[in-house]
């Protein structure tokens, strides 16, 4: 039994992937031999609703000067946050005068945009490399990791902020009770924190396993949200679907009493709570139709090659180390990964050692069917791709269910 990071209780996983390596970890041939594993599992925990990984990597072997992840390589991504920033701004950064903090700001993909209107602004960045694109668009970035400690030091300095974002990272960090304390002593007291992550109704929903890797430490509901930030004071004033990253929840949160409450809270942990994310019963469900989806998947692409045909992958995500660790896709079942982020090219993929390369090596070579690793920027590529289906290129997604198309 391992014991839940929220609440400390002690919960039973419910899934288990194996041996998994770093999602990002994309390496040369000669490091081969020095690969790091970990035991890839996932649990419940009854009391608090919090689903998470039994175990994680160090923050250190995941976060560093070569973090592969640079988040404006997606141009849908740099739109989605130049609309949150608009939100914000006509919601709750009012003032001209505010400050706002951002903790896993990367490249600055958010940050410009109050940048660019002069608004005092902090982004919390430990990765080296992404932090120094930030600090050359004029993004303000201190490569940190963000906890309470480091929210006494910036109070300390630049005063209180008005608000506090952080898209794709509360999920990645397993002391959340250090961060939620942070946001409380970081943020005024009429400050808001707005933060979005891969929602789990999404994942149960879509068998999206691929979620999960060493990163993503939680998965979060409506229901385990509300219970890390009651500790703190805070409560969830507002939530709002989002459908990057294959299906997200964006969260409001405030001191209690603050803010009104929008009635969309109640009502989505109504349904949460119809669905069954507060008991065991559909996580085993779940694992179940992970284990179909591999099967189907396998399936499929045994049959691909048996046929002679060719089949390569199509973005380098993080996601698709789980599916090719899990599902166990060799070099023979797919002959290469396209990628358009430089550090990946030329390197292989974390553990089952697929070169990567480029995406106009992609375009050269059309292969007959391309496994659609990047699922969650299915509609970017689509409408970019159209001269691989005009020359007979097909599919191949498992989300929600294994299946071609073209
Ligand atoms: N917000 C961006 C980046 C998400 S990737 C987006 O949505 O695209 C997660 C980022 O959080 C990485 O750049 C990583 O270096 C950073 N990160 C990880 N732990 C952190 C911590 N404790 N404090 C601040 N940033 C952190
Ligand atoms: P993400 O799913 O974590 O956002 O990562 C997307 C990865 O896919 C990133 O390495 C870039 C790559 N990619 C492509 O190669 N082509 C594309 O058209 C898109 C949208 C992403
Ligand atoms: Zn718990």
């Amino acid at each position: 039994m391992a014991k839940c990071l929220v609440c400390n209780s002690s919960y039973d996983s419910f899934i288990s992937f194996g041996r998994q390596p770093l999602a990002n970890g994309f390496l040369l041939e000669k490091d081969f031999g020095k690969e790091y594993f970990f035991d890839m599992k996932v649990g419940f925990c009854s009391n608090c609703k919090m689903v998470q990984l039994v175990e994680q990597p160090n923050r250190e072997q995941m976060f560093h000067e070569n973090y592969a992840f640079y988040s404006s390589t997606s141009s849908y991504m740099v739109k989605h946050f130049e609309k949150f920033s608009e939100t914000l701004l006509s919601r709750y950064v009012k003032s001209p005068d505010s400050f706002v903090v951002e903790m896993g700001s990367n490249d600055g993909i958010m940050l410009q945009n109050f940048a660019k209107k002069g608004i005092k602004h902090l982004g919390i960045e430990p990765s080296a490399n992404v932090a120094q694109v930030a600090r050359e668009r004029g993004v303000n970035t201190v490569v940190e990791f963000f906890d309470s400690n480091l929210a006494r030091k910036i109070v300390s300095q630049d005063g209180q902020a008005d608000a506090f974002f952080a898209s794709n990272v509360m999920c990645h960090i397993p002391y959340i009770g250090s961060i939620v304390e942070g946001v409380k002593i970081l943020l005024k007291p009429s400050g808001v924190m707005a933060f979005e992550d891969p929602y789990l109704g999404d994942i149960i929903d879509k068998t999206s396993y691929d979620q999960i890797y060493d990163e993503h430490v939680f998965f979060f509901s409506l229901l385990s949200v509300s219970h890390v930030f009651e500790k703190y004071g805070m409560e969830l004033i507002d939530i709002e679907p989002q459908i990057t990253h294959g299906g997200s929840m964006r969260y409001f949160l405030a001191n209690k009493g603050a803010y009104q409450v929008s009635n969309r809270v109640k009502e989505q942990i109504n349904l949460e709570k119809e669905i069954g994310l507060e008991k065991m019963d559909v996580y085993q469900k779940f694992a179940s139709n992970v284990k179909k989806s591999k099967d189907d998947l396998l399936e499929i692409l045994r049959k691909i090659k048996s046929e002679g045909k060719t089949v390569i992958g199509y973005g380098a995500t993080s996601k698709s180390t789980t599916i090719m660790n899990y599902c166990g896709i060799t070099p023979d079942l797919i002959d290469y990964i396209s990628d358009t982020t430089p550090i990946k090219q030329g390197k292989f993929s974390p553990g089952m050692h697929i070169p990567v390369k480029s995406y106009e090596h992609f375009v050269k070579k059309k292969p007959d069917y391309a496994l659609l690793f990047a699922w969650n920027h299915k509609e970017e590529i689509r409408s970019k791709e159209k001269d691989y289906c005009n020359a007979k290129g097909k599919w191949i997604t498992h989300v929600p269910n294994v299946h071609i198309y073209c």
